[in-house]
C-alpha cells in the first residue's frame, strides 16, 4: 500500500483530506500527517494517522517528515509573500524522499487569473513541473467560508459591500475541496494533472438575496468602486495595505468572461474541470 502525506493536516483542509483517507479505507497507518503544532492533531494520532512535525521554513524537519512517502498532499501555506519558496522547501523534501506525485492546492485559473494571489501560486506549479514529479494541480476556488463566516456581519449591517460588479464567483466548502483532494491522492493516474475546482457560480447580490430570503432580514449588496471598498475596509479596521489587498482580490478577473466562473464536470459535492 502506498504511504501518503498531508500538510497543513492541523488545518481545515489537511484535517478533512486526513479524514476523507480513513473514511475511503487507508489504514490509519499509511497515513502521515505532517503538521507545524502537533498539539492540533491529536485527533489524529488518537486514530492511528502517523503525526510528523515540520515547518515549511527548516528543510531538515521536512526531510524527516517525508520519510518513506509515496505520494504527498501539500496544502498551500497561509503565509503570504512567503508561499514560492516555502513550497520549494517541500518539494525539495519530496524529490530528495523519493515522492512519486505531489498534489498541491494551487488557485482556481491560476495560468490567467489577475488575482494579486495568483502569481505565488503559478510559480510554486513551474517549481513542481521542473521538479520531475508527477503533479496533480488542484486549482480551489473560492472557500464557501468566506463569504458564510460574515454571516452575522451581513445581518447586523444589512449589507454585503465589495467591487466584485457582476462577477461570478464559484466557492466550494473546504470539506468539499479537501474530498476532492482525497479522490485524486488515491487515482492510480500518470503523467501531470490539472484540476479547476469550484461550486455552482453566484454573484453577490445573489448572495444578498438569498440571506434576506432564508433570514427574514433584509440584506442589500452594494458594489463599490475599488478604491471605495478600500476606504470602507480601513474604516471598518483594516490597514491600509490589507485594504488594498483585499479589495484587488474582488476585483480580480480570470479567463475571458468577467468572474470568477468554472467549473464543469460534477463528480458529487465539487464540480471539476479536468484538463
Ligand atoms: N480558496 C480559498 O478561499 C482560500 C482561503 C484562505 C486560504 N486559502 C489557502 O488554502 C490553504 C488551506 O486552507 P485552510 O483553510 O486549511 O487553512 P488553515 O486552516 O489556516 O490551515 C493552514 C495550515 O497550514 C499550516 N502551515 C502554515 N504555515 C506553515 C508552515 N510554515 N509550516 C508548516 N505548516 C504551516 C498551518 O499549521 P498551524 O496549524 O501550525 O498553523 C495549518 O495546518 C491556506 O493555507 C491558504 O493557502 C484558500
Amino acid at each position: 500500500m502506498p504511504v501518503y502525506a498531508v500538510t497543513g493536516a492541523s488545518g481545515h483542509v489537511g484535517r478533512y483530506a486526513v479524514q476523507q483517507l480513513v473514511a475511503r479505507g487507508v489504514p490509519a497507518s499509511d497515513i502521515v500527517a505532517v503538521v507545524r503544532t502537533r498539539s492540533k492533531a491529536a485527533g489524529l494520532a488518537a486514530v492511528g494517522v502517523q503525526v510528523r512535525g515540520a515547518d515549511y521554513l527548516r528543510p531538515e524537519t521536512l526531510s524527516a517528515a517525508l520519510a518513506s512517502v509515496d505520494r504527498v498532499l501539500l496544502v498551500s501555506s497561509s503565509q503570504v509573500g512567503q508561499l514560492v519558496a516555502q513550497h520549494t522547501n517541500v518539494i525539495t523534501a519530496a524529490k530528495a524522499a523519493g515522492v512519486s506525485r505531489i498534489l498541491y492546492t494551487s488557485m482556481l485559473n491560476a495560468n490567467d487569473s489577475t488575482s494579486p494571489l495568483a502569481g505565488e501560486h503559478r510559480d510554486t506549479e513551474r517549481v513542481l513541473r521542473a521538479a520531475g514529479i508527477a503533479v496533480t494541480a488542484l486549482r480551489n476556488g473560492y472557500y464557501t467560508e468566506v463569504y458564510t463566516d460574515p454571516l452575522g456581519r451581513y445581518l447586523s449591517d444589512g449589507e454585503i459591500l465589495g467591487a466584485s460588479g457582476d462577477g461570478r464567483l464559484s466557492a466550494a466548502t473546504r470539506q468539499d475541496y479537501a474530498t476532492a483532494a482525497a479522490a485524486a491522492l488515491l487515482q492510480d493516474e500518470g503523467g501531470n494533472r490539472t484540476y479547476e475546482l469550484g461550486g455552482p457560480a453566484f454573484d453577490p447580490s445573489e448572495l444578498a438575496r438569498l440571506i434576506s430570503d432564508v433570514s427574514g432580514t433584509k440584506v442589500t449588496h452594494h458594489d463599490l468602486r475599488p478604491e471605495q471598498y478600500a476606504r470602507a475596509l480601513q474604516q471598518s479596521g483594516l490597514d491600509e495595505a490589507t485594504a488594498r489587498f483585499v479589495a484587488a482580490l474582488d476585483t480580480h478577473r480570470t479567463g475571458d468572461d468577467c468572474g470568477w466562473r468554472g467549473y464543469i464536470r460534477s463528480t458529487g459535492a465539487v464540480t471539476v474541470k479536468g484538463k
